[in-house]
């Protein structure tokens, strides 16, 4: 596996102390006023991807909060262009009135967040705030507004750190390119 890697883009250390930043500005703005009881918050990761990103990012927010799951599938089995998201499964019961937080790993044509964004807002929550790992520089990108971005990266496709390839790669602790013969088919299992 560590041999199909071309380079790292972003190191554990690097990733770890900007999430830091991230959570603290995350906590301020969901501090009261903003938040009036200051625990009306459910945080919500769009599977499997974000997974890795949202235990690291709770664990750095001192607030009252929930987690709600969502299954989202966009890039099925070996492909590394959007094949249009699709929600799999979502636990959300009872954000009505709440303060939602949806984490991304990564923004890239907007799809998944616009999709998982309009099914959210049928249950009415006080807000929906919207946070991303990484985002590409693609058009569908610019359109689609976030509140919380980690690092905008070129347009690469990039593993680890919960993103994946064919469902693997996901526990490489840094962000990572893989070699052009992995990506194309000769993966390695
Ligand atoms: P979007 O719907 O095109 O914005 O893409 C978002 C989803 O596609 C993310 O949640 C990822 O699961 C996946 N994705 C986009 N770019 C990459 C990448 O470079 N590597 C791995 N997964 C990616
Ligand atoms: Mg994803």
């Amino acid at each position: 596996m560590l041999g199909d890697i071309d380079r790292i883009l972003l190191a554990q250390d690097h990733i770890q102390q900007r999430i830091g930043e991230l959570a603290r500005q995350i906590a301020a703005d969901h501090m009261p006023p903003s938040v009036p009881d200051g625990s009306a918050i459910t945080i919500i990761p769009v599977l499997t991807g974000a997974m890795v990103f949202c235990a690291d990012l709770i664990r750095q927010l001192p607030l009252r909060l929930r987690i709600s799951l969502m299954t989202v599938s966009s890039y099925p089995g070996a492909s590394t262009q959007t094949q249009g998201s699709q929600i799999l499964m979502q636990r959300i019961d009872g954000i009505r009135g709440r303060h939602v937080l949806l984490i991304d790993d990564i923004l890239d044509s907007g799809g998944t967040l616009r999709l998982v964004r309009q099914s959210l807002l049928k249950h009415e929550p006080a807000g929906l705030k919207t946070c991303v790992l990484l985002r590409k520089p693609t058009a569908g990108a610019r359109q689609t507004p976030v509140d919380y971005v980690g690092f905008d990266i070129p347009d690469e496709f990039v593993v680890g750190y919960g993103l994946d390839y064919d469902d693997y790669y996901r526990n490489l602790p840094d962000i990572v390119t893989l070699k052009r013969h992995v990506i194309e088919g000769a993966i390695a299992r």
